[in-house]
Protein backbone atom coordinates (compact mmCIF):
# COMPACT_ATOMS: atom_id res chain seq x y z
CA UNK A 1 0.00 0.00 0.00
CA UNK A 2 1.24 3.17 -0.82
CA UNK A 3 2.84 5.32 1.84
CA UNK A 4 1.12 8.70 0.94
CA UNK A 5 -2.35 6.53 1.40
CA UNK A 6 -4.24 8.33 4.31
CA UNK A 7 -5.79 4.73 5.84
CA UNK A 8 -2.48 3.23 5.84
CA UNK A 9 -0.35 2.57 8.65
CA UNK A 10 2.27 5.70 8.88
CA UNK A 11 5.33 5.10 7.53
CA UNK A 12 8.12 7.16 6.97
CA UNK A 13 11.51 6.22 6.13
CA UNK A 14 14.23 8.82 4.58
CA UNK A 15 15.69 6.14 2.19
CA UNK A 16 12.48 5.33 0.61
CA UNK A 17 11.73 6.22 -3.12
CA UNK A 18 8.16 6.77 -2.77
CA UNK A 19 8.90 9.02 0.06
CA UNK A 20 11.62 10.80 -1.85
CA UNK A 21 9.56 11.26 -4.81
CA UNK A 22 6.62 13.06 -3.14
CA UNK A 23 7.28 13.45 0.66
CA UNK A 24 4.90 15.61 1.48
CA UNK A 25 1.96 13.97 1.98
CA UNK A 26 3.33 11.59 4.46
CA UNK A 27 5.01 15.05 6.45
CA UNK A 28 1.64 16.27 6.89
CA UNK A 29 0.56 12.81 8.18
CA UNK A 30 3.73 13.20 10.56
CA UNK A 31 2.54 16.59 11.39
CA UNK A 32 -0.86 15.51 12.30
CA UNK A 33 -0.65 11.85 13.70
CA UNK A 34 2.46 11.22 14.94
CA UNK A 35 5.05 15.07 15.59
CA UNK A 36 7.61 12.76 17.57
CA UNK A 37 7.49 9.39 14.75
CA UNK A 38 10.13 6.56 16.39
CA UNK A 39 11.48 4.39 13.15
CA UNK A 40 9.54 1.27 12.46
CA UNK A 41 13.54 -0.62 12.96
CA UNK A 42 13.91 1.64 16.11
CA UNK A 43 16.50 3.87 14.38
CA UNK A 44 15.82 7.27 15.45
CA UNK A 45 13.03 10.08 16.12
CA UNK A 46 11.46 12.07 13.99
CA UNK A 47 10.68 15.47 14.55
CA UNK A 48 8.32 17.10 11.48
CA UNK A 49 6.75 20.49 12.78
CA UNK A 50 7.93 23.87 12.90
CA UNK A 51 8.11 24.80 16.15
CA UNK A 52 10.04 21.25 17.32
CA UNK A 53 12.20 21.67 14.79
CA UNK A 54 13.44 25.75 15.75
CA UNK A 55 13.26 24.48 19.04
CA UNK A 56 15.71 21.73 18.47
CA UNK A 57 18.12 23.74 16.42
CA UNK A 58 18.24 26.17 18.58
CA UNK A 59 19.25 24.24 21.14
CA UNK A 60 22.86 22.43 20.74
CA UNK A 61 23.31 21.56 23.94
CA UNK A 62 20.83 19.40 23.66
CA UNK A 63 20.21 18.35 20.39
CA UNK A 64 24.04 18.00 19.20
CA UNK A 65 26.05 17.71 16.07
CA UNK A 66 28.95 15.91 17.21
CA UNK A 67 28.32 12.68 15.95
CA UNK A 68 27.70 14.04 12.50
CA UNK A 69 24.69 15.37 10.24
CA UNK A 70 23.45 12.09 9.37
CA UNK A 71 22.82 8.84 10.90
CA UNK A 72 24.10 6.24 8.31
CA UNK A 73 27.40 7.51 8.56
CA UNK A 74 28.35 8.75 12.04
CA UNK A 75 31.54 10.69 12.78
CA UNK A 76 33.09 12.09 15.72
CA UNK A 77 33.23 15.46 16.44
CA UNK A 78 34.43 16.54 13.12
CA UNK A 79 36.61 13.96 11.97
CA UNK A 80 34.63 13.41 8.46
CA UNK A 81 32.42 15.95 8.31
CA UNK A 82 34.20 19.45 9.81
CA UNK A 83 31.94 21.71 11.24
CA UNK A 84 28.49 20.19 10.54
CA UNK A 85 29.63 17.84 12.99
CA UNK A 86 31.18 19.46 15.37
CA UNK A 87 29.86 21.21 18.83
CA UNK A 88 30.99 24.29 20.42
CA UNK A 89 33.70 25.24 21.24
CA UNK A 90 35.25 23.51 18.43
CA UNK A 91 32.64 24.09 15.86
CA UNK A 92 32.85 27.89 16.68
CA UNK A 93 36.70 28.32 16.46
CA UNK A 94 36.71 26.73 13.01
CA UNK A 95 33.66 28.19 11.34
CA UNK A 96 35.09 31.78 12.13
CA UNK A 97 38.32 30.86 9.82
CA UNK A 98 35.65 31.79 7.22
CA UNK A 99 33.59 34.52 9.22
CA UNK A 100 32.87 37.53 6.98
CA UNK A 101 33.97 35.86 4.12
CA UNK A 102 30.34 35.05 2.94
CA UNK A 103 28.17 37.65 4.97
CA UNK A 104 25.46 39.83 2.27
CA UNK A 105 28.48 42.24 2.34
CA UNK A 106 30.74 40.13 1.40
CA UNK A 107 28.44 38.06 -1.31
CA UNK A 108 27.42 42.02 -2.67
CA UNK A 109 31.55 42.24 -3.33
CA UNK A 110 31.72 39.02 -5.82
CA UNK A 111 28.36 40.00 -7.88
CA UNK A 112 31.19 40.81 -11.09
CA UNK A 113 32.03 37.43 -10.79
CA UNK A 114 28.97 35.49 -10.14
CA UNK A 115 27.32 37.17 -12.90
CA UNK A 116 30.07 36.64 -15.53
CA UNK A 117 29.54 32.92 -14.29
CA UNK A 118 25.83 32.66 -14.76
CA UNK A 119 25.84 34.64 -17.73
CA UNK A 120 28.22 32.52 -19.56
CA UNK A 121 26.55 29.27 -19.18
CA UNK A 122 22.89 30.82 -20.31
CA UNK A 123 24.11 33.07 -23.21
CA UNK A 124 24.96 29.20 -24.56
CA UNK A 125 20.86 29.28 -24.39
CA UNK A 126 19.10 29.36 -27.91
CA UNK A 127 15.65 30.66 -28.08
CA UNK A 128 13.74 27.66 -29.63
CA UNK A 129 15.23 24.95 -28.39
CA UNK A 130 14.74 22.20 -25.87
CA UNK A 131 17.55 20.47 -23.88
CA UNK A 132 18.45 19.24 -19.81
CA UNK A 133 18.14 22.22 -17.59
CA UNK A 134 20.54 20.35 -15.16
CA UNK A 135 23.52 19.98 -17.77
CA UNK A 136 22.82 23.00 -19.36
CA UNK A 137 23.68 25.40 -16.53
CA UNK A 138 22.42 23.70 -13.10
CA UNK A 139 24.93 21.97 -12.27
CA UNK A 140 27.99 23.98 -13.56
CA UNK A 141 26.79 27.65 -12.19
CA UNK A 142 27.10 26.27 -8.71
CA UNK A 143 29.97 24.19 -9.35
CA UNK A 144 32.06 26.82 -11.03
CA UNK A 145 31.22 29.50 -8.16
CA UNK A 146 32.53 27.23 -5.63
CA UNK A 147 35.19 25.87 -8.44
CA UNK A 148 36.64 29.52 -8.64
CA UNK A 149 36.07 30.36 -4.90
CA UNK A 150 38.27 27.32 -4.17
CA UNK A 151 40.33 27.54 -7.10
CA UNK A 152 39.64 24.35 -8.51
CA UNK A 153 40.58 23.86 -12.44
CA UNK A 154 38.08 24.14 -15.07
CA UNK A 155 38.82 20.83 -16.48
CA UNK A 156 38.26 19.18 -12.96
CA UNK A 157 35.21 20.59 -12.06
CA UNK A 158 32.32 17.86 -13.69
CA UNK A 159 34.35 15.24 -12.02
CA UNK A 160 34.92 16.55 -8.73
CA UNK A 161 30.42 16.99 -9.35
CA UNK A 162 30.33 13.33 -10.48
CA UNK A 163 31.91 12.26 -7.19
CA UNK A 164 29.68 14.05 -5.01
CA UNK A 165 26.46 13.02 -6.92
CA UNK A 166 27.52 9.70 -6.52
CA UNK A 167 28.66 10.25 -2.54
CA UNK A 168 25.22 11.31 -2.01
CA UNK A 169 23.41 9.19 -4.03
CA UNK A 170 21.27 6.24 -1.94
CA UNK A 171 20.21 2.92 -2.35
CA UNK A 172 16.21 2.09 -1.24
CA UNK A 173 15.74 1.39 1.66
CA UNK A 174 19.08 0.97 2.86
CA UNK A 175 20.72 2.95 5.60
CA UNK A 176 23.98 2.49 4.67
CA UNK A 177 26.33 4.00 2.35
CA UNK A 178 27.06 2.29 -1.00
CA UNK A 179 30.79 1.12 -1.92
CA UNK A 180 30.43 4.08 -4.85
CA UNK A 181 29.67 6.68 -2.38
CA UNK A 182 32.49 5.79 -0.02
CA UNK A 183 34.70 5.39 -3.37
CA UNK A 184 33.89 8.55 -4.40
CA UNK A 185 34.43 10.07 -0.84
CA UNK A 186 38.40 8.62 -0.98
CA UNK A 187 38.47 10.10 -4.46
CA UNK A 188 37.32 13.59 -3.35
CA UNK A 189 39.65 13.91 -0.07
CA UNK A 190 42.36 12.49 -2.40
CA UNK A 191 41.83 15.32 -4.80
CA UNK A 192 41.15 17.76 -2.21
CA UNK A 193 44.26 16.84 -0.62
CA UNK A 194 46.46 17.51 -3.58
CA UNK A 195 44.72 20.90 -4.26
CA UNK A 196 45.72 21.79 -0.43
CA UNK A 197 49.55 20.61 -0.93
CA UNK A 198 49.70 22.85 -4.24
CA UNK A 199 48.50 25.51 -1.90
CA UNK A 200 50.44 25.30 0.83
CA UNK A 201 53.72 25.83 -1.45
CA UNK A 202 52.13 28.70 -3.56
CA UNK A 203 49.28 30.19 -1.77
CA UNK A 204 46.49 32.47 -3.61
CA UNK A 205 44.14 34.35 -2.71
CA UNK A 206 41.55 31.03 -2.81
CA UNK A 207 39.60 29.86 0.18
CA UNK A 208 41.80 27.42 0.26
CA UNK A 209 44.67 29.17 0.88
CA UNK A 210 42.77 31.57 3.55
CA UNK A 211 41.84 28.33 5.07
CA UNK A 212 45.74 26.98 5.21
CA UNK A 213 46.77 30.18 6.48
CA UNK A 214 44.21 31.10 8.78
CA UNK A 215 43.87 31.00 13.01
CA UNK A 216 42.00 30.88 15.63
CA UNK A 217 42.31 32.02 19.59
CA UNK A 218 42.09 29.04 22.01
CA UNK A 219 41.74 30.32 25.64
CA UNK A 220 44.60 27.53 26.54
CA UNK A 221 46.74 27.43 23.93
CA UNK A 222 46.69 30.85 22.34
CA UNK A 223 47.30 31.35 18.68
CA UNK A 224 46.00 28.06 16.82
CA UNK A 225 45.96 26.96 13.24
CA UNK A 226 43.82 24.25 11.53
CA UNK A 227 45.47 20.74 11.81
CA UNK A 228 46.29 19.35 8.28
CA UNK A 229 42.95 16.98 8.77
CA UNK A 230 41.33 20.40 9.49
CA UNK A 231 41.95 22.02 6.56
CA UNK A 232 40.89 19.29 4.34
CA UNK A 233 37.42 18.42 6.13
CA UNK A 234 36.81 21.98 5.69
CA UNK A 235 37.18 22.43 2.23
CA UNK A 236 35.78 19.05 1.27
CA UNK A 237 32.83 20.16 3.16
CA UNK A 238 32.86 23.68 1.45
CA UNK A 239 33.30 21.72 -2.12
CA UNK A 240 30.13 19.81 -1.43
CA UNK A 241 27.84 22.28 0.50
CA UNK A 242 28.50 24.55 -2.35
CA UNK A 243 27.58 23.32 -5.35
CA UNK A 244 25.14 20.64 -4.62
CA UNK A 245 22.09 21.78 -2.91
CA UNK A 246 22.70 25.14 -4.85
CA UNK A 247 22.21 23.33 -8.42
CA UNK A 248 18.93 22.19 -6.53
CA UNK A 249 17.88 25.16 -5.68
CA UNK A 250 18.02 26.52 -8.98
CA UNK A 251 16.11 23.61 -10.58
CA UNK A 252 13.26 23.37 -7.96
CA UNK A 253 13.03 26.95 -7.99
CA UNK A 254 12.36 26.34 -11.93
CA UNK A 255 9.74 23.45 -11.53
CA UNK A 256 7.86 25.59 -8.70
CA UNK A 257 7.73 28.37 -10.87
CA UNK A 258 6.67 26.42 -14.29
CA UNK A 259 3.62 25.31 -12.37
CA UNK A 260 2.86 28.71 -10.98
CA UNK A 261 2.44 30.66 -14.10
CA UNK A 262 0.90 33.42 -12.40
CA UNK A 263 3.77 34.18 -10.00
CA UNK A 264 6.31 33.73 -12.66
CA UNK A 265 4.18 36.59 -14.68
CA UNK A 266 4.88 38.39 -11.49
CA UNK A 267 8.69 38.55 -11.43
CA UNK A 268 8.61 38.89 -15.30
CA UNK A 269 6.81 42.15 -14.72
CA UNK A 270 8.84 43.08 -11.72
CA UNK A 271 11.69 41.65 -11.26
CA UNK A 272 12.40 43.48 -7.60
CA UNK A 273 10.34 39.99 -6.46
CA UNK A 274 13.28 37.95 -7.11
CA UNK A 275 14.40 37.92 -3.31
CA UNK A 276 11.08 36.78 -2.61
CA UNK A 277 10.95 34.00 -5.01
CA UNK A 278 14.38 32.42 -4.00
CA UNK A 279 12.98 32.43 -0.50
CA UNK A 280 9.80 31.06 -1.75
CA UNK A 281 11.67 28.42 -3.60
CA UNK A 282 13.65 27.09 -0.62
CA UNK A 283 10.41 27.07 1.32
CA UNK A 284 8.32 25.24 -1.14
CA UNK A 285 10.36 22.31 -2.42
CA UNK A 286 13.73 22.75 0.19
CA UNK A 287 16.88 20.93 -0.81
CA UNK A 288 18.15 20.25 2.29
CA UNK A 289 15.61 17.92 3.47
CA UNK A 290 16.51 16.76 6.55
CA UNK A 291 19.30 17.33 9.25
CA UNK A 292 20.28 15.00 12.41
CA UNK A 293 21.11 15.07 16.13
CA UNK A 294 22.13 13.30 18.86
CA UNK A 295 20.45 13.76 22.23
CA UNK A 296 23.08 14.97 24.89
CA UNK A 297 20.21 14.48 27.64
CA UNK A 298 16.39 13.29 27.77
CA UNK A 299 13.97 14.97 25.84
CA UNK A 300 9.46 14.77 26.64
CA UNK A 301 7.91 16.20 23.67
CA UNK A 302 4.47 15.84 23.15
CA UNK A 303 3.51 13.40 26.00
CA UNK A 304 6.99 11.22 24.52
CA UNK A 305 10.53 10.69 26.15
CA UNK A 306 13.92 10.43 24.05
CA UNK A 307 16.39 8.97 25.49
CA UNK A 308 20.35 10.84 25.84
CA UNK A 309 21.74 9.28 22.64
CA UNK A 310 19.33 8.59 20.37
CA UNK A 311 19.38 9.92 16.89
CA UNK A 312 16.54 12.51 15.85
CA UNK A 313 15.78 13.36 12.45
CA UNK A 314 14.69 17.36 11.94
CA UNK A 315 12.32 17.08 8.80
CA UNK A 316 13.19 20.78 7.49
CA UNK A 317 11.42 19.94 4.70
CA UNK A 318 8.10 19.28 6.62
CA UNK A 319 8.82 22.42 8.65
CA UNK A 320 8.49 24.57 5.50
CA UNK A 321 5.35 22.83 4.95
CA UNK A 322 4.00 23.31 8.38
CA UNK A 323 0.29 24.58 8.00
CA UNK A 324 0.63 25.73 11.83
CA UNK A 325 3.56 28.20 10.47
CA UNK A 326 2.32 29.02 6.85
CA UNK A 327 -1.00 29.66 5.20
CA UNK A 328 -1.75 27.48 2.46
CA UNK A 329 2.10 25.91 2.64
CA UNK A 330 1.43 23.92 -0.38
CA UNK A 331 1.20 27.27 -2.57
CA UNK A 332 3.65 28.50 -3.77
CA UNK A 333 3.63 32.64 -3.47
CA UNK A 334 5.46 35.61 -3.40
CA UNK A 335 3.78 37.17 -0.55
CA UNK A 336 4.99 35.58 2.73
CA UNK A 337 6.26 37.76 5.49
CA UNK A 338 9.23 35.58 6.13
CA UNK A 339 11.17 35.47 9.34
CA UNK A 340 12.83 32.55 10.72
CA UNK A 341 12.72 29.97 8.26
CA UNK A 342 14.65 27.03 8.58
CA UNK A 343 15.44 26.15 4.99
CA UNK A 344 19.33 26.63 6.01
CA UNK A 345 18.89 25.29 9.44
CA UNK A 346 18.93 27.60 11.91
CA UNK A 347 21.78 28.37 15.22
CA UNK A 348 24.87 28.02 15.17
CA UNK A 349 25.40 25.58 12.31
CA UNK A 350 23.11 28.06 9.81
CA UNK A 351 24.05 27.63 6.32
CA UNK A 352 27.68 29.65 6.06
CA UNK A 353 26.92 29.98 2.33
CA UNK A 354 23.49 30.86 2.46
CA UNK A 355 23.42 34.22 0.56
CA UNK A 356 25.75 32.73 -2.21
CA UNK A 357 23.35 30.31 -2.42
CA UNK A 358 20.54 32.89 -2.85
CA UNK A 359 22.48 35.30 -5.12
CA UNK A 360 23.30 32.36 -7.77
CA UNK A 361 19.80 31.36 -7.81
CA UNK A 362 18.58 35.05 -8.31
CA UNK A 363 20.81 35.33 -11.07
CA UNK A 364 19.75 32.73 -12.61
CA UNK A 365 16.07 33.75 -12.08
CA UNK A 366 16.99 37.41 -13.36
CA UNK A 367 18.29 36.67 -16.48
CA UNK A 368 15.66 34.09 -17.44
CA UNK A 369 12.99 36.72 -16.72
CA UNK A 370 14.44 38.75 -18.77
CA UNK A 371 15.65 37.43 -21.42
CA UNK A 372 13.66 34.13 -21.44
CA UNK A 373 10.59 34.55 -19.99
CA UNK A 374 8.18 31.87 -22.01
CA UNK A 375 9.80 28.64 -21.00
CA UNK A 376 8.45 25.51 -20.05
CA UNK A 377 9.27 22.47 -18.09
CA UNK A 378 9.13 18.81 -18.91
CA UNK A 379 9.90 15.55 -18.22
CA UNK A 380 12.35 15.03 -15.32
CA UNK A 381 14.23 12.56 -13.32
CA UNK A 382 15.27 11.89 -9.67
CA UNK A 383 18.29 10.15 -8.38
CA UNK A 384 17.30 8.92 -4.49
CA UNK A 385 20.01 10.53 -2.62
CA UNK A 386 20.44 11.01 1.25
CA UNK A 387 19.33 15.23 2.83
CA UNK A 388 19.29 16.58 -0.36
CA UNK A 389 16.59 16.29 -2.69
CA UNK A 390 15.99 17.39 -6.45
CA UNK A 391 16.21 16.55 -9.93
CA UNK A 392 19.49 15.04 -11.88
CA UNK A 393 17.55 16.24 -15.17
CA UNK A 394 14.66 18.86 -16.11
CA UNK A 395 13.68 19.16 -19.88
CA UNK A 396 13.72 22.54 -20.84
CA UNK A 397 12.16 24.54 -23.17
CA UNK A 398 12.68 28.07 -24.50
CA UNK A 399 9.56 29.81 -26.26
C1 LIG B 1 20.43 26.22 -1.61
C2 LIG B 1 21.61 26.00 -1.19
C3 LIG B 1 21.94 25.51 0.18
C4 LIG B 1 21.16 24.89 1.11
C5 LIG B 1 19.68 24.52 1.02
C6 LIG B 1 22.00 24.63 2.27
C7 LIG B 1 21.55 24.04 3.42
C8 LIG B 1 22.28 23.95 4.58
C9 LIG B 1 21.77 23.48 5.84
C10 LIG B 1 20.35 23.02 6.10
C11 LIG B 1 22.80 23.54 6.74
C12 LIG B 1 22.71 23.19 8.23
C13 LIG B 1 23.13 21.78 8.55
C14 LIG B 1 22.89 21.41 9.99
O1 LIG B 1 22.29 22.19 10.75
O2 LIG B 1 23.30 20.30 10.39
C15 LIG B 1 23.96 24.02 6.04
C16 LIG B 1 25.20 24.17 6.61
C17 LIG B 1 26.31 24.54 5.88
N1 LIG B 1 26.35 25.01 4.60
FE1 LIG B 1 24.80 25.17 3.31
N2 LIG B 1 23.27 25.08 2.00
C18 LIG B 1 23.28 25.64 0.75
C19 LIG B 1 24.35 26.24 0.11
C20 LIG B 1 25.62 26.35 0.63
C21 LIG B 1 26.72 26.99 -0.01
C22 LIG B 1 26.68 27.69 -1.37
C23 LIG B 1 27.81 26.82 0.83
C24 LIG B 1 29.25 27.25 0.70
C25 LIG B 1 29.77 28.12 0.09
C26 LIG B 1 27.34 26.13 2.01
C27 LIG B 1 28.13 25.80 3.09
C28 LIG B 1 27.66 25.30 4.27
C29 LIG B 1 28.51 25.00 5.42
C30 LIG B 1 30.02 25.17 5.50
C31 LIG B 1 27.66 24.53 6.43
C32 LIG B 1 28.06 24.07 7.84
C33 LIG B 1 27.80 25.20 8.81
C34 LIG B 1 28.05 24.81 10.26
O3 LIG B 1 27.97 23.62 10.61
O4 LIG B 1 28.31 25.71 11.05
N3 LIG B 1 26.03 25.86 1.84
N4 LIG B 1 23.62 24.28 4.72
Amino acid sequence: MSETNTTAELHYSPFSRAVFDDPYPVYRRLRDEAPVYRDPEDRWWVLSRYADIAAALRDWQTFSSRLGPAPENPDDNGRKYSIISMDPPKHDRIRSVLKGFFTPKAVAAMDATLRRVVTTHLDRLEPGTTFDAMTAFAFSIPTDVIGDLLGVPERDREQLRVWWEAFLTREESSVTMPPEAIAANREISSYIGDLIEQRRTSPGDDLISIVLGAGYDDPDLGRCELTPHEVLMFCNLLSAAGSETTQKLISNGLVALSEHPDQWNRIVADPSLIPAAVNEALRYDTPSHWVARTLTRPVELHGVTMAAGDWVLLLLGSANRDERRYVDPDRFVLDRSGGADVYFGWGIHICLGQWLARREAALVFEYLAARHPRFTIGARERTLTATVRGYTSVEMTLG
